[in-house]
Order: structure tokens, then sequence, then C-alpha cells
């Protein structure tokens, strides 16, 4: 097996366990243990005592594979998305934000990605820092934000979000656009040469440099700095603030609601600031920080793009499809930090059928806003994405943007790699690289000059 971890991260790609040191591999397990403590504490807590399902492998050497072939996916039924529990007919914008965008934010809260509470600490932000650096000829100033949130209700904890934000320096007095990205700070602040980020592409500059040249911003949120991501975490960071260092009960929110949350913390103060531009806001991430990206996007209406990288299940791909990573991986030890203990219940007492939302309505509850969903060749990135779950759900969602008189993906046939579906509001490309948003960059950028210009 080929793992990579880095800051949390853990990828199937790269780089053989054997490579990292016993300390490494000590803290994991504990790490691990912590997790898997917690796990059975929400376990108990929702009073299962039945065994998780296990989830499907995503070697396809192994027995228990993951399903890769198109051919085996099955039937499969959606949650309605325009259809009331009631049985209403949603046929005009008003029905949908009155009844069921209400309905399916209810949903995802208590079933999937838990709520927020109710009193959450306020977070003061500073600039700890700033320098000037140059990307791609530009000169930009860089400024490391710290935003401190207000322990005093749990002084044993402190916990302050860090942010890179990048603002070239071309655009005189006018306030620009940002772009935020979910994923994490490479360097410590300061140093003059920053290392390239994991996400970055050989295929196309890096982002900053081909942001910097539209006179974009960019921040990079570090969402370990927020919640770590881990079950062994979450009588930590906010989620542990927030409750006092004590467990977390079933509806509560997971690590993804937590990230996203952040973002939205940084966004407030974005918008004390006057060379920002705060009706021009996107989020980006991939993987993990996809979906974070994602549901950071459908909760906070104040992000008007998203470019949703590789987020897979949990995030843009339709988990009823029988395809790549299913929803028993997500409510393993492993990834079941991301989610409400809700989640819990549908890998063990109930299934998948029982399940009350799926990602079409996620997309969905993003409208009128655009979407862009990014993947990656299935060569190159693997299937564990499900691309074409990723696309299905794009399709599914399009109906909520058709009732804006906006426009889905424009065609339900999968398209060949490499074709930019970028004819409406939900934008769809399969890149020919690996698992990042990375070669998608510049189709992204002249899809958003259609909002943003
Ligand atoms: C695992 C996990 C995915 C996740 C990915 C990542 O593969 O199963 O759901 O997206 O890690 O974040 O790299």
């Amino acid at each position: 097996m080929f793992r990579r971890i880095q800051r949390g991260l853990i990828f199937t790609v790269f780089v053989p366990l054997s490579f990292y040191s016993q300390n490494t591999s000590a803290l994991r397990d504990s790490i691990n243990r912590s997790s898997y403590a917690d796990f059975l504490q929400m376990k108990k807590t929702l009073g299962i005592d039945q065994e998780n399902r296990p989830g499907p492998s995503g070697n396809p050497n192994d027995p228990n594979a993951a399903n890769f072939d198109e051919n085996q996916v099955g039937a499969y039924r959606l949650p309605s998305l325009l259809t009331t529990q009631s049985g209403k007919t949603i046929n005009s914008v008003a029905d949908w934000e009155n009844l069921k965008r209400p309905e399916l934010i209810a949903a995802f809260e208590s079933e999937m990605y838990g709520a927020l509470p109710d009193a959450i600490p306020a977070v003061s932000w500073i600039v700890k820092s700033e320098k000037d650096t140059v990307i791609g000829g530009i000169p930009i100033l860089e400024q490391h934000l710290l935003g401190t949130v207000d322990n005093s209700s749990y002084p044993k904890l402190s916990l302050s979000i860090e942010a890179l934000l990048g603002i070239p320096k071309t655009m005189g007095d006018s306030a620009i656009p940002v772009v935020i990205q979910f994923g994490f700070l490479n360097a410590p602040f300061g140093k003059t040469e920053e290392p390239r980020s994991y996400f970055s592409s050989p295929y196309e500059p890096g982002f900053k440099q081909q942001l910097a040249y539209q006179g974009w911003g960019y921040a990079i949120l570090d969402v370990s700095s927020i919640q770590a991501d881990h079950g062994a975490g979450l009588n930590t960071g906010i989620i542990g603030l927030v409750n006092q260092g004590k467990s977390r009960s079933p509806e509560q929110w997971g690590a993804l609601r937590a990230w996203g949350w952040g973002a939205s913390k940084l966004i407030d103060y974005f918008e004390t600031r006057t060379d920002l531009d705060t009706k021009r806001l996107a989020v980006e991430g991939t993987s993990r920080y996809g979906k974070a990206a994602l549901v950071a996007m459908a909760f906070d209406r104040r992000i008007s793009l998203g470019f949703i990288g590789s987020s897979g299940a949990g995030g843009a791909s339709l988990l009823r499809r029988n395809f790549g990573e299913m929803l028993e991986n997500l409510a393993s030890p492993a990834e079941y930090h991301w989610f409400a203990g809700n989640f819990l219940k549908y890998a063990s007492i109930k299934t998948l059928t029982d399940f009350p939302v799926d990602a079409h309505q996620l997309i969905a509850l993003c409208a009128p806003r655009p979407v862009f969903i990014s993947a990656g060749s299935p060569k190159i990135e693997g299937q564990w994405v499900d691309a074409k779950g990723m696309f299905e759900a794009a399709v599914e969602a399009a109906p909520v943007y058709e009732l804006y008189g906006l426009k889905g993906p424009g065609t339900t046939d999968f398209p060949v790699m490499g074709t930019a579906l970028t004819s409406g509001e939900l934008a769809f490309r399969q890149h020919g690289g690996g698992h990042s948003t990375g070669p998608n960059w510049s189709t992204w950028i002249a899809w958003t000059h259609r909002y943003w210009d």
C-alpha cells in the first residue's frame, strides 16, 4: 500500500509507508487508537451495538475491491430534488428557497455534516506579518493572517486560525476578487522560498501565478488550524473548544463543517477590508478539501463561485452510485470525523436507501452560484473519486439552476476526458493529470471571467 501523510492527509499514492520514521508511525498509531476510541464512544452514544459494514478497498487487486466497472454500477434511485417531504412539487425559485432548500439544509445538518453550535466564540483577526514577494514576475504582498478564537469559556484550549493572503500589487486601489483555497501552509511564513504546494500541477503554472496574472488574490486557509483531520482531535480544535473538551453529541458538526465555518470567519474578516471584493469570492479545494469547499459554499451564500476538485464521496459524487469510495468508507474510523455522529447510523443499523440526501442536492444548495466540478484522469488519479458520479450529480442538480433561468452541464453524456463543459453554471472537466485541480486552473479562470468581469 502506498501512502503519503502530510499534516493529517492520507493519500493512496506516492510514498511507501516504510518511508516514515518510527516516531511518525508511533504518533499515527496513537492517533488511530484515540480516533477509534472516539468512534466507539459515538456509536455508544447512538446506542448502536452492531458492527459497521466495512467499505470496499481502494486497491483493485483486493478481494473486497470497490467497484470500478461501469457495467456493475446497477440501478439507483436518488432522493427527490424538487419534491418536498410533504409531496409538494417545487416549480419556482420562491418555493425552492422557502420550502425545499431549508428542508435539505436541515437533513444535511442532522444526518451528514452536522450543524453549527448555537454559541461559537468570536474570532479576532490580525495581520501577523507580511512580506513582498514576486510570483511569475508579478509583485505580490503576502500577509500571514491569524484569527484568534476567544477561548474565555474554556481557557485550556487555545485556537488561532491561520491563512496566507496574497494580493497582487498591480491592481491599484481597486478591490480584488479572492480565491480561498482549503489546504495547508507549506512553509513557516517568512521563508523566501516557498515550496510548491502538494496540489500544484506539473502541467500548468502554479495557481498563485495564474491568479496573480488576472489581478486576483488568493487566500490559503490552513484547515488543520481550525480542526484536526482525525477523530482523535475532536475534543480539541473549534469543535472541542465549543464542547469544552468533551465528546460530540450525534447532531454536532464534523470536521468538514468546521473547516467551512473557518472559511466563513475569514470572509467576515475580509468584509472589514476595502482592498478585497467580497462580492467576488470563490472557494477551491482538492479531495477532502474539495468536499470542505463544497460544504462551505452550500452553507455560506456569500461565496459566489466554486472550484471543487476531485471531491468524490462525501463531496460532489453521488453516494448511491456503486463506484469507487462508498458511504461505508466515509463512516469508518479513518473518515467519520468529517461528519456528524448521526452519519454512522447509515453504515450500521441503516443503509444507503434510508439516507435522506445525496450529492446532487448538496450541489443544488449552491444555486444560483456557479460551481465548477473538476476531476483528474482515471489513469493517473485512479477511480476512487468516481468522476462520472460527480458529473451525474451535476446533471441531477441542474433542474434547480434551471429554476433560476440558468444552465447545468449542458449534456447528460459523460464527456471525453479533457472536454470542458463550461457553457453553464454547473461546469465540469476531467483533466489529464492526477489528484489535483492543477491542470484545470486555466479552464476555471476562463469560465470564471464570465462572472467576474
Ligand atoms: C481518501 C478518502 C477520500 C479523500 C482522500 C483525500 O482517499 O477516502 O474520501 O477525498 O483520502 O482527501 O485525499
